[in-house]
């Protein structure tokens, strides 16, 4: 159930119209629902029921403290690619120890900060990075609890930028030098060999990839355990897509579809090997916990018609949102209180001197200077790839609960944009 829906004709964040919000807090403005959060993560919840299962949120695709306080409320891990994102876990109460740090080139610093806060594990990419976690540990007196991520060479059959999953990306180890690898790791005396992980790519709407690449974890960590290497979770990533009302595509897979047909698999396995030994299954879903809990709202400026294309221009833009000019992607707009009058085609811009500043194009609408609308399913990559391009102050976010609507981070000032800034005496 959406909890973005048209009540007397307007359309509403739960019980709250979006043009009260727009009035009382201007706009552009992220809204998100509480409720759709909650129900996103309770989809993952109530499908590893009873599993020895956790849930790492990969809060690059949202980091807002509210959101991360409120998932840790429910138990969630949280997946993390930056010394900055672990001191967000820890400022809004989540627990290190359910944290799993991802990503390429994790500094030392980075790394010192993550043993010092007692993380749950480090997801390594490369060998040069095993020798680096190592010393960095050693020289703490500590060991570091790491797992490889391996890249399955899976295609993840989604756009280029974001299929991470292939020979040719710069992620992960490949399959066929993994044993190797490991070998290295489990050699190296101030390191813990506990787990295996891959990430496949982004907006994977079929979860037969995700399949593909679990059974080859699967036959890895049978190899390795062959050789004494014992390993204890085994992390399958995110990926799995939403719906963005593109035409054409089908929907989804449901969430719990997904983990049924991946415990089945993963049960399936356990018993044909006797040995009873548990496995620790962890997911890192970003996009389907976030994106469809919140709505970008801006306002029309200014309608331009034109011999070619009509402009809307609104007050929203690529520096607010970046998806649609980064990767192409297709965001469904809706007007909020939607008009009678007839329809035109537009291209629907934003204020910012570049051509690329679009945030939807060719969309047929009835609109009117003034008019409010919302590009829907933004709660994921919205907020958190936004920038301050063209001295623009990122927008304010505010989270609906009912009837109530609460500020979670203020509109930035411009006075904010360049207080870090000095002038030369
Ligand atoms: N784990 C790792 C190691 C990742 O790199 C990512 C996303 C995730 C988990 C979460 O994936 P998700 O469940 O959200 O698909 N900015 C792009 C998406 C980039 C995804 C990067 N990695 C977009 O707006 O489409």
């Amino acid at each position: 159930m959406s909890h973005f829906s048209y009540q007397n004709g307007v359309l509403h964040a739960e019980r709250t119209p979006l043009s009260r919000i727009a009035e009382e807090f201007g706009t552009p403005a992220y809204v998100y629902s509480k409720a759709a959060l909650l129900d996103n993560l309770a989809a993952y919840s109530d499908a590893c029921q009873g599993r020895n299962a956790l849930v790492c949120y990969a809060m690059k695709a949202n980091s807002n403290l509210a959101i991360l306080d409120l998932l840790a409320r429910q138990g969630a891990g949280f997946d993390i690619v930056s010394g900055g994102e672990l001191l967000r876990v820890i400022a809004a109460g989540g627990d290190p120890n359910k944290v799993i740090f991802s990503g390429v080139g994790k500094t030392e610093d980075e790394m010192r900060l993550a043993l010092d806060k007692g993380i749950l594990c480090f997801n390594v990419e490369s060998i040069p990075e095993l020798h680096r976690l190592n010393d960095v540990a050693g020289s703490l007196g500590k060991r570091a609890p790491v797992s490889l991520r391996v890249n399955p060479n899976v295609d993840a059959k989604t756009h280029p930028y974001i299929a991470t999953g292939l020979k040719a990306n710069k992620f992960g180890v490949a399959f066929d030098d993994a044993l190797e690898t490991y070998r290295t790791a489990a050699s190296l005396p101030h390191l813990d060999v506990v787990g295996i992980d891959c990430h496949i790519g982004s907006q994977l709407l079929d979860d037969a990839p995700l399949l593909e690449a679990l059974d080859k974890l699967i036959e890895l960590i049978d190899t390795l355990d062959s050789e004494g290497i014992h390993i204890h979770h085994l992390d399958i990533g995110g990926g799995l897509g939403v719906d963005y009302g593109v035409a054409g595509d089908k929907p989804p897979v449901p969430v719990g579809d997904y983990l049924g047909r991946l415990f089945a698999r993963i049960d399936a396995w356990r018993a044909a090997r006797h040995d009873g030994r548990a496995v620790k299954v962890i997911f890192e879903p970003g996009r389907s916990i976030v994106a469809s809990t919140g709505v970008l709202l801006t306002k029309v400026e200014f309608l331009k018609p034109g011999a070619e294309k009509n402009f809307a221009i609104i007050d929203a833009a690529m520096n607010d949102m970046m998806r649609p000019t980064l990767y192409g992607a297709w965001m469904d707009m809706q007007p909020v209180v939607p008009r009678e009058s007839e329809k035109a085609v537009y291209d629907i811009v934003g204020p910012v001197c570049e051509s690329g500043d679009w945030l939807a194009r060719e969309r047929e609408l009835a609109l009117q200077p003034g008019d409010l609308l919302a590009m829907m399913s933004a709660g994921a990559y919205g907020m958190t790839m936004a920038s301050n391009y063209n001295t623009r102050g990122r927008a304010v976010e505010l989270m609906v609960d009912g009837e109530q609507v609460h500020v979670i981070r203020q509109r930035e000032n411009p006075a904010d944009l360049f207080a870090l800034e000095t002038m030369l005496k």
